[in-house]
């Protein structure tokens, strides 16, 4: 469990980033993203769980609750006024907002990551990554903010402006309150996600995957990258990955909007987060498609992958 225990003091989120002195128009920004997760959480709890006939930029086919929650986090950002650029999972190409984009943010939003769980009924999430400025196409240690909204038993919201991480609850009135402060990671884990088809691994992930058995990690994946990772951020304790594979040497995830969004709060929480080669953070996007494998969470552990990918590949 990480250092940070119950907070002293209830606050609702905007008062929160207005106590810790945040600038106005982030502050917007980040209210404005809070504000759609209620309409997306009413679309997850009553919407329909069909297919929307429109595949994305992946070739995967959209599912309608795809759509819908894209529809609803555009629409609050392209009202806000205070927004330039917007990439997102559901769409082929940048969204210009504002030509104007001095003193604005650009947003990378994955709307609702892991969706096809929600017709099993198991957790889900919307990832967001914020830059200042007109520009979404830079790494991701350019980022000044970084939140996710995870839609389970409880809906939280976990987020950082580069001033550590801090989990928000939200409560009967649909507000989020502050939960934890300054959530941090142990420098060692005893939990592993493990994506992708194990039968697919590299030598060197599979020693690694064997090593972490042997040490006694318990192996705890959903299949929602937002719920895994949280699981990992709030126990303190863990690491994910979804890394390179025979046929996929770029793994499964997606850089903008799936990895930099967590790899900034991660090291945030005192983790890291790596392709098994060379930080996330520090990766220059070729393309909105980007994706990269990914070892996440606790830094011994990341540090230990690395080693394991650097002798045996
Ligand atoms: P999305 O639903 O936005 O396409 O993302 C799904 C991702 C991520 O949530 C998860 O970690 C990964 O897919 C799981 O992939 P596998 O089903 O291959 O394990
Ligand atoms: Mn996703
Ligand atoms: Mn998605």
């Amino acid at each position: 469990m990480g250092e940070a225990g119950k907070t002293k003091f209830q606050s609702d989120l905007r008062r929160y980033l207005r106590e810790t002195d945040e600038d106005r128009d982030l502050t917007r920004l980040i209210c404005e993203i809070a504000d759609a997760s209620k309409y997306i959480i009413n679309s997850i709890r009553t919407g329909d769980l069909g297919v929307a006939g429109t595949s994305n930029l992946y070739g995967e086919e959209q599912l309608a609750l795809d759509v819908l929650s894209d529809r609803i986090l555009r629409k609050r950002l392209l009202h806000s006024g205070v927004v330039a650029n917007i990439v997102s999972e559901e769409c082929n190409e940048i969204i210009t907002v504002s030509a104007d984009c001095e003193g604005k943010y650009s947003v990378a939003y994955d709307p609702l990551d892991g969706s096809s769980l929600v017709d099993v009924n198991l957790a889900v999430g919307t990832i967001v990554g914020i830059y200042k400025g007109c520009d979404v196409l830079l790494p991701g240690r350019n980022l000044v903010a970084a939140m996710y909204i995870l839609y389970g038993p409880r809906t939280t919201l976990v987020l950082s402006t580069g001033k550590g991480v801090h989990e928000f609850a939200m409560n009967s009135l649909m507000e989020y309150d502050l939960q934890r402060e300054n959530i941090q990671l142990a420098p060692v884990g005893n939990i592993y996600a493990p994506g992708g088809q194990r039968n697919k691994y590299t030598p060197g992930v599979e020693a690694f995957v064997r090593y972490l058995e042997e040490k006694g990690a318990k192996l705890r994946y959903s299949g929602g990258f937002v719920p895994d990772i949280n699981q990992v951020l709030l126990k303190g304790k863990g690491i994910f990955l979804y890394p390179h594979l025979q046929d996929a040497p770029n793994g499964k995830l997606r850089l903008l909007y799936e990895l930099n969004p967590m790899a900034f709060l991660i090291e945030q929480a005192g983790g890291a987060a790596s392709t098994g080669r060379g930080r996330i953070l520090d990766l220059l996007p070729r393309g909105i498609d980007d994706r990269a494998p990914v070892f996440i969470g606790c830094k011994d552990d990341v540090a230990k992958a690395e080693e394991f990918i650097a002798r045996m590949g």
